[in-house]
């Protein structure tokens, strides 16, 4: 079945925050969410369950566990147990639930930076202080500088969150990567939660992701990972994500933090996420395919634009773009003045930067690359 990502759907009255949040002449190319309808799998699964009528008090449906269950063991060779499995009504409650429930207040929490905002806001909210963890450039990936992160370690260092692929960046973390995290973590006695949301976003033909817990039964034993259909079957707006926690004195902590605060997870999501993960893989072929041209094209026009630097993403649909060549003193600000909203490098900790989503159409990303052009070519480069 062939597949149409270049469609344009109106977005703009449908409630959608993407597109509602500046005013109608700039183009919104920000928050993390595509512009194209979810898979037809997903779509009627969602018109049976509402055909039903009834959305009483649900329960996970067996299925949704099965199914994640048989995936991770296809496509990551990671042997998961039902048990291990908790669902949540989304990833970034799952940070907040980790810190709560893995850190005292007086210990500190670990993030690679830049990094997806609620990283660190997970901690602030806590009243946890956090150590960064620098991503450096090698070799054209953002990868994460341990040995600088070693030498202000100062013993009260509970919880490593860690982002794998990495947003921004989207960097795939390599096996000698992770293992290279897990010797930090068993080093210094850390708990990792590893947030895996854009694991099936993967564009590098030859990479694969590999679950953190996966690596050995160490690895396993103090970690959380987080996982989700949202961003790769765009149903974000829905919110159904998984927490799995292999270790059983974790879970019951993770457990007791969450109670009477953070609900089940909706019947509706679910029903979304159990299509997504069953039925939904020639659909995200197709995706992938559309993402890895759109990545392609953006990254060379920006590649040959004066001022700007991009290195193409490994995965993800954000592209994360060194502006720092721009003879302007806020980069996000200089292209919103061009109709163009990008995510702020400064919410992710460098704002020389601005992330942009290229999850959009054919025309709509000619239309940035063109908006872009215009604004380069104001600055006298
Ligand atoms: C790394 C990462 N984690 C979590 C989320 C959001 O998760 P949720 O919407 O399930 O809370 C995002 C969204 O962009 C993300 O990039």
């Amino acid at each position: 079945m062939a597949f149409n990502f270049n469609e344009q759907s109106d977005r703009r009255h449908s409630d959608s925050v993407k597109w509602n949040k500046y005013p109608e002449n700039v183009l919104p190319m920000w928050v993390a969410d595509m512009d194209f309808p979810t898979a037809p799998c997903v779509l009627e699964a969602l018109h049976q369950r509402v055909d039903h009528g009834i959305f009483g008090y649900g329960t996970t449906p067996d299925a949704l566990f099965e199914v994640v269950i048989q995936h991770l063991k296809q496509r990551y060779q990671w042997e998961v147990k039902p048990e291990w499995l908790i669902t949540l009504p989304g990833v970034v409650s799952g940070l907040n639930l980790a810190v709560r429930a893995f850190t005292e207040p007086h210990q500190r929490t670990l993030a690679p930076v830049p990094i997806y905002p609620p990283f660190y806001k997970a901690s602030q909210l806590a009243d946890r202080a956090q150590q960064t963890i620098p991503l450096v450039l090698n070799q054209g990936r953002c990868v994460m500088d341990l040995d600088a992160a070693q030498a202000e370690m100062r013993g009260d260092e509970k919880l490593l969150m860690l982002c794998n692929p990495q947003n921004p960046g989207g960097t795939v973390y390599r096996r000698d990567e992770l293992m290279a995290q897990l010797a930090f973590a068993e080093r210094h006695d850390l708990i990792v939660s590893s947030d895996e949301i854009h694991c099936e976003l993967l564009l590098e033909p030859g990479l694969t992701h590999i679950p953190f817990a996966s690596l050995n039964e160490r690895a396993a034993q103090r970690s959380v990972t987080f996982i989700s259909p949202s961003k790769t079957w765009n149903i974000a707006g829905l919110g159904a994500s998984l927490a799995i926690i292999p270790n059983p004195e974790l879970r019951r902590r993770f457990a007791i933090a969450r109670q009477g605060i953070v609900p089940g997870v909706d019947v509706l999501s679910l029903t979304a996420a159990t299509a997504a993960w069953r039925d939904g893989e020639p659909w995200r072929q197709a995706l992938l395919a559309h993402l890895r041209r759109q990545r392609d094209r953006l990254c060379s026009a920006i590649n040959a634009m004066p001022g700007l630097q991009v290195m193409p993403p490994e995965a993800t649909y954000l592209a994360w773009v060194d502006a720092s060549g721009l003879p302007v003193d806020d980069p996000w600000r200089f292209f919103l003045q061009h109709g163009l909203a990008f995510s702020p490098g400064k919410e992710f900790g460098d704002e020389r930067f601005v992330r942009i989503n290229f999850a959009c159409s054919e025309a709509t990303l000619d239309e940035a690359i063109a908006r872009m052009q215009r604004a380069i070519a104001t600055c006298g480069l």
